[in-house]
């Protein structure tokens, strides 16, 4: 921890442990009335929560149809998960991946960020290609399985 001079060594990016981060991905359906206002009402009051418990994610919303990947420390994702589970803004949520690991973020600068249902791919691909983690990328390409065996913007 110190270097030749006797001073501190500031510690290296990656020399930080990896934090035990849970992600959840889900689908589900708006309920009638939620049009693109509501939507953006929901992602600036999520922004302000998700700061504050640590909570990184994208939201997309397309053809009536959430999806949304949301990462962050287990025990607030477990507490958003069962928000999102009693919000009557949204039904039929189908959960398409959910795990607990030593990881960094896929999404650490967006509190929660909205893209619409044309880009998901190209942002899900992009994080693909960036992504150096093992367990990322496998989750990753689940997803991307999913959207190529059942796309976003069929009627379901
Ligand atoms: C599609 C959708 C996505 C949402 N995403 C978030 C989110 O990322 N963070 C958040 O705090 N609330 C989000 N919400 C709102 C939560 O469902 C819930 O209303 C909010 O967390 C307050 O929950 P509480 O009343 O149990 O505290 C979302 C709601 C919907 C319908």
């Amino acid at each position: 921890m110190f270097d030749e001079y006797g001073l501190q060594r500031v510690v290296e990016l990656d020399d930080a442990p990896l934090p035990t981060l849970c992600h959840f991905v889900y689908c589900s359906r708006a309920a009638d009335g939620v049009d693109g206002a509501e939507v953006d009402r929901i992602v600036e009051a999520a922004k302000r929560s998700n700061r504050a418990c640590g909570i990184t994610g994208v939201l997309v919303f397309g053809a009536g149809v959430f999806f949304q990947w949301i990462e962050g420390p287990p025990a607030q994702i477990e507490h958003l998960i069962a928000s999102l589970h009693s919000d009557p803004r949204h039904y039929d949520i189908v959960s398409l991946s959910q795990s607990e690991e030593k990881r960094e973020r896929l999404y650490p600068n967006w509190e929660m960020e909205r893209v619409e249902a044309d880009d998901i791919r190209v942002v899900l691909k992009d994080a693909l290609d960036s992504v150096e983690d093992e367990n990322n990328a496998a989750a990753l390409k689940r997803i991307l399985d999913h959207f190529d065996s059942r796309p976003l913007l069929s009627p379901w």
